[in-house]
């Protein structure tokens, strides 16, 4: 029997286990004239499988595939992130027509929310047309899901429509290789069979070095992480 239900698994101390013909890509940062990321551009679609292993020890020399490495390496990838929801742990930030929710624990320093004056200062201005279409898609842009946007008037949050799929990021304007981008709402279960909240957004560390695990925390970038290695 075949089952369809989309889920990555989470092996104590190996790979993400990637069930249910989850398509996957490589998206690349780009940036403005300014320097400031501002859209993830897709690199390279890979082989739709029904089953796959994603390494998250960061040295399968099949990146982004697992081949056992982390068992001669004894990876050390014991899952420190809470599984509290992400509004409880949400700062609240409001504008004239946009709410604003920050979690800073997810943040992975992607840095789409720098761009056009910053995030807040967008959601402070957001009664203003450009204003409020930017935060908007710099919300959509945030990879870790960190930054939601919320429609004030109908209490409901603003998300891109993302079909369930995971992406192999890329930060080249950083010189550095990013997390898992698991979009569209897919199961995250933790190796003590835990799901963690599902949500539009998330990051997972491919990299092996965060404190946060399962999830990025942005170690990539300090640690120079190149998935070619
Ligand atoms: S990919 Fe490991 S900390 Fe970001």
């Amino acid at each position: 029997m075949t089952n369809n239900k989309k889920l990555i698994k989470i092996v104590k101390n190996g790979p993400f286990l990637v069930s249910g013909n989850i398509p996957l890509v490589k998206l690349a940062i780009k940036t403005d004239k300014k320097g400031y990321p501002c859209e993830w551009v897709e690199k390279e679609k890979y082989p739709l499988q029904e089953e796959y292993a994603l390494c998250r020890c960061g040295h399968s020399k099949n990146k982004p595939y697992c081949d056992g490495t982390h068992e001669k390496i004894r990876f050390e990838g014991t899952e420190t992130a809470g599984q509290e929801l992400y509004v409880n742990n949400a700062k609240e930030m409001e504008g004239p027509d946009l709410l604003l929710t920050d979690n800073y624990g997810l943040c992975n320093h992607a840095g789409f929310c720098d761009r056009a004056g910053g995030i807040g200062y967008l959601v402070r201005h957001s009664d203003d047309h450009k204003s409020k279409k930017t935060a908007i898609k710099i919300a959509g842009n945030c990879n870790s899901g960190r930054f939601v946007v919320w429609d004030k008037e109908t209490g409901n949050p603003i998300e891109p429509d993302f079909e369930p799929s995971i992406a192999i990021t890329e930060e080249p304007e950083k010189g550095v290789s990013g997390p898992l981008w698991v979009r569209g709402g897919i199961s995250i279960e933790s190796a003590d069979e835990t799901v963690y909240e599902v949500r539009n957004r998330a990051t997972l560390c491919r990299c092996g070095e965060s404190s946060n695990k399962p999830f990025c925390d942005g170690t990539h970038i300090m640690t120079d992480f190149d998935d070619r290695q």
